[in-house]
């Protein structure tokens, strides 16, 4: 199901001038989180804090299709994802739940948010380089100023 979403959705993004939620920006959220998790002392898991930032935009492809948002679509498939992995890789249900309140609530900056959804939000707008748009396209974009990252640093 992953690999099925991830394909759909380059396919659909291959033409944005926007930002992309392709692997790149999946990756560099996770490693953006994993310093976050470090230098803050978090003691959050490795594997739930890179599969949470490798899941978090796999809603985007039902967006685009059928508008339901990504974060909505995305807590859904990456609840069904998760519980079909084999045992091997199978996450507990509480790292489950954490995993998919994540993803649901990382389109805002919400007060009661856990560590692991605030190092989403925070990682998610710092792994995209604004300062590095084209002013056309940055101009263009639907995120507000105050929203948009202009640090190098996180
Ligand atoms: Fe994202």
């Amino acid at each position: 199901m992953y690999q099925r979403e991830f394909r759909r959705l380059e396919k659909l993004e291959n033409d944005r001038a926007f930002c992309r939620h392709g692997v790149r920006h999946l990756l560099d959220c996770a490693h953006i989180m994993w310093i976050l998790n470090l230098e803050r002392t978090l003691g959050l898991d490795r594997e739930v804090v890179y599969a949470t930032a490798l899941l978090h935009d796999i809603g985007k492809a039902q967006q685009y299709e059928t508008g339901e948002p990504h974060d909505v679509a995305g807590e859904r498939l990456a609840r069904e994802i998760l519980r079909e992995l084999p045992a091997v890789h199978a996450f507990s249900a509480e790292d489950i739940d954490a995993i998919c309140t994540a993803i649901r609530g990382h389109r805002r900056a919400r007060e009661d948010a856990g560590p692991l959804e605030r190092l989403l939000y925070q990682a998610d707008k710092a792994s995209r380089a604004c300062f590095a748009c084209p002013p056309d396209v940055r101009a263009a974009c639907s995120w507000s100023e105050a929203k948009k990252n202009l640090s190098i640093c996180v």
